[in-house]
């Protein structure tokens, strides 16, 4: 069998693209961001080069993150809804964290795992999103009162703490499913890894690759 032919296109360029201009702005807004909570952790707006270029710069990159995540949404929405089948994975949490791979589980996609995330991740811009501008100096905190500032402050750390930690989450598992990082930076996954990891997915492409003629 050849190369070409043992593997599967998982995410498209574009959607690949988006996913890591979203990771060079998280990482750039999220240490400007920690930067702000402890004199100790000072040291992490040097990544935009000086603590006046990291107060400037944190909003417009947290900002490029939310519309990164927008078209991910649109893009990512239909794979990430609730299914019936999702309960057979919660069922069998016990074998997937073994890293046991003996029954089929009907994955589509994405688990739901990866679904929980998707979702929790979206929840967590959204928030980051309105209590940023609220409290955004610049431009529109003057328009709100002490009270409501205070609110959105506590609000933008508590989700932005949120966040940093489900991306740590998200990265261990990334790194933990072999396969999936290359998946995420050439697009393509071997047929191997969709059976074993996204069994119901693989057997959709396989089919609609048959009755297409792509593949016999
Ligand atoms: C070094 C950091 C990161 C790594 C290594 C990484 C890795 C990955 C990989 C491998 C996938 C594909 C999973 C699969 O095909 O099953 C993925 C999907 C995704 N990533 Fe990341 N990621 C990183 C950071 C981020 C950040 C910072 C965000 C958003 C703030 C993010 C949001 C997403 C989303 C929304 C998906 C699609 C998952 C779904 O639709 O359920 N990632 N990531």
């Amino acid at each position: 069998m050849s190369r070409k032919s043992d593997q599967i296109l998982r995410t498209k360029f574009a959607e690949r693209l988006c996913h890591w201009m979203i990771v060079l702005c998280f990482f750039l807004a999220a240490t400007s961001g920690l930067s702000w909570f402890f004199p100790t952790f000072s040291w992490l707006s040097a990544f935009l080069g000086t603590p006046q270029m990291a107060r400037l710069l944190h909003p417009f990159l947290g900002i490029a993150v939310f519309v990164g995540l927008c078209f991910m949404f649109v893009r990512f929405v239909k794979y990430n809804l609730p299914a019936r089948s999702d309960l057979i994975w919660f069922r069998n949490i016990r074998g997937v964290l073994m890293n046991r791979h003996d029954q089929p589980l009907q994955i589509g996609k994405y688990n739901a795992g990866q679904k929980i995330l998707f979702w929790a991740i979206m929840g967590a811009i959204l928030v980051l999103l309105v209590s940023g501008l609220i409290m955004w100096r610049a431009y529109f905190a003057e328009f709100f009162s002490i009270p409501v500032l205070r609110m959105a402050i506590l609000a933008h750390s508590v989700a932005g703490i949120g966040l940093i930690l489900l991306i740590v989450g998200h990265i261990y598992l990334a790194i933990w499913v072999r396969g999936s990082i290359s998946g995420m930076v050439t697009g393509y996954v071997s047929r191997a890894w969709a059976r074993q990891h996204h069994d119901r997915w693989a057997a959709e492409i396989e089919a609609r690759e048959t009755t297409q003629g792509v593949r016999k």
